[in-house]
């Protein structure tokens, strides 16, 4: 909490035109280049910050669905929701106006719990609404504590910011409009996912276990979290292609014949006939995953037998995550292993049927596995 404390902000001269000058350029690169939706709503704040000198500055956008105003960033601060309703920035959504406040307390608009849960004094306040293109609200821009002497916005501050607001509106909007089709993507990834479990009778949490064990796997292997949160999404996918098999194989009680095995192994191939024309990162790693997650690190897997590091990482990663599942689950045709048995089943097929350096991380991570095997439990 303490960063949030204002101890004492240094008071600031009001910039010239050439100091302006050289904020704007400094942000407007940013921002232009800027897709992922958190860092751009930081990049606005500082920017509005900077140029108005204000001691905070944040953006409150306007989720319809809930009818909240909610901001990711604000300075020293995580993402906070209130209701769009109450407060100033509220108040400057709901009316369509900007406002100036002097002192916030002394405004009966005002709503003190955002300074109650962070403990910040909020004094001066100005606050503009943020129009899109269609000149409907999307939120508000809010500046706290004018770092001047006399400590008041004005004027020239609000046409900064409307201005600020203005250029980045666009950027703004391509960003929410990413990321709703990202949440939508997950969604429906997750359900696809599923029907196919479903339609296959596994053990009901089976895709989500996969899903935590190939991000556990994907991290301590050392791929970046945004790459392993995308191994995560996309792996419930895997078995998408089980699917178009048929019931009298699918839920076989007993061994499968050769037959049978080899029209179960085009599951595969199928899962991945049905993701590979998407353009979607999404998308493009689950049909890698639906692809690749039966392929052995010897060459002898399928349906392309590739071998080694000609694997996809995630179709390496997602094998391990569901061999250990199915191995410690029971299916139709086996009853579940115990622990020993699986450990050393992984520990003979490093370097076989599974990359070696991933069974070492496997089994480093043990611990987490199996608390996730808890957590996740039918
Ligand atoms: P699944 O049951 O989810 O198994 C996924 C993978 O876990 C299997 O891929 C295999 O690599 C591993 N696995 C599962 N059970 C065992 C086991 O008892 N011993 C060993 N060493 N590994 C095991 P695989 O073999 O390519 O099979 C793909 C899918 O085909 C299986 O998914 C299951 O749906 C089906 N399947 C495989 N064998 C049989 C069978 O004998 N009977 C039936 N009804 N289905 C089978
Ligand atoms: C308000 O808008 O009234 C409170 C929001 C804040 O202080 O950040
Ligand atoms: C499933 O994903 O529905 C279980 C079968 C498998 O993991 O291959
Ligand atoms: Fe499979
Ligand atoms: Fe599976």
């Amino acid at each position: 909490m303490h960063e949030l404390q204002n101890i004492t902000p240094k008071l600031k001269e009001e910039l010239a035109p050439e100091q302006m000058l050289r904020i704007i350029f400094h942000y407007v690169s940013l921002i232009a280049s800027e897709k992922d939706l958190d860092r751009l709503l930081l990049h606005m704040a500082d920017m509005g910050r900077d140029l108005i000198l204000a001691d905070r500055c944040s953006l409150w956008l306007f989720d319809k669905d809930n009818h909240q105003l909610w901001t990711r960033v604000a300075h020293g601060v995580k993402a906070l929701t209130m209701p769009a309703d109450t407060g100033l920035a509220g108040y400057a959504m709901m009316k369509n106006e900007a406002i100036f406040i002097e002192d916030a307390y002394r405004d009966p608009r005002f709503n003190p719990e955002i300074d109650l849960k962070t403990g910040y004094h909020t004094q001066s306040v100005l606050v503009i609404p943020i129009l899109n293109q269609n000149g409907e609200i999307m939120g508000v821009y809010q500046a706290i504590n004018k770092l001047t002497p006399d400590g008041v916005f004005k004027l020239q501050d609000m046409n900064l910011l409307s201005l600020a607001a203005s250029y980045s509106g666009k950027a703004l909007e391509s960003a929410l409009l990413d990321q709703e089709i990202e949440q939508t993507q997950k969604e429906i990834i997750f359900t696809m996912g599923e029907i196919g479990e479903s339609r296959s009778k596994e053990t009901g949490n089976h895709v989500k276990r996969v899903a935590e064990y190939s991000k556990v796997l994907a991290l301590n292997y050392g791929l970046s979290p945004k790459e392993s949160e995308l191994i995560k999404v996309a792996s419930p996918m895997h078995d998408i292609g089980k699917v178009a098999i048929p019931d009298d194989i699918l839920k076989k009680p007993g061994k499968l014949s050769d037959e049978e095995f080899s029209m179960m192994q085009a599951h595969s191939e199928i899962g991945y006939g049905l993701l590979k024309e998407s353009n979607r990162q999404i998308l493009r790693s689950a049909a890698i995953i639906a692809h690749q997650h039966h392929e052995k690190w010897n060459g002898t897997g399928y349906p392309q037998g590739l071998k080694g590091e000609a694997i996809h990482i995630y179709g390496r990663i997602t094998a391990i995550a569901d061999v250990f599942d199915a191995l410690v689950s029971d299916r139709c045709y086996k009853k579940a292993w115990e622990l020993d048995r699986v450990i050393n089943l992984f520990k003979e097929e490093r370097g076989i049927q599974f990359d070696p350096k991933l069974v070492e991380v496997f089994l480093d991570c043990l611990d987490e596995i199996l608390a996730l095997k808890e957590e996740y439990a039918d």
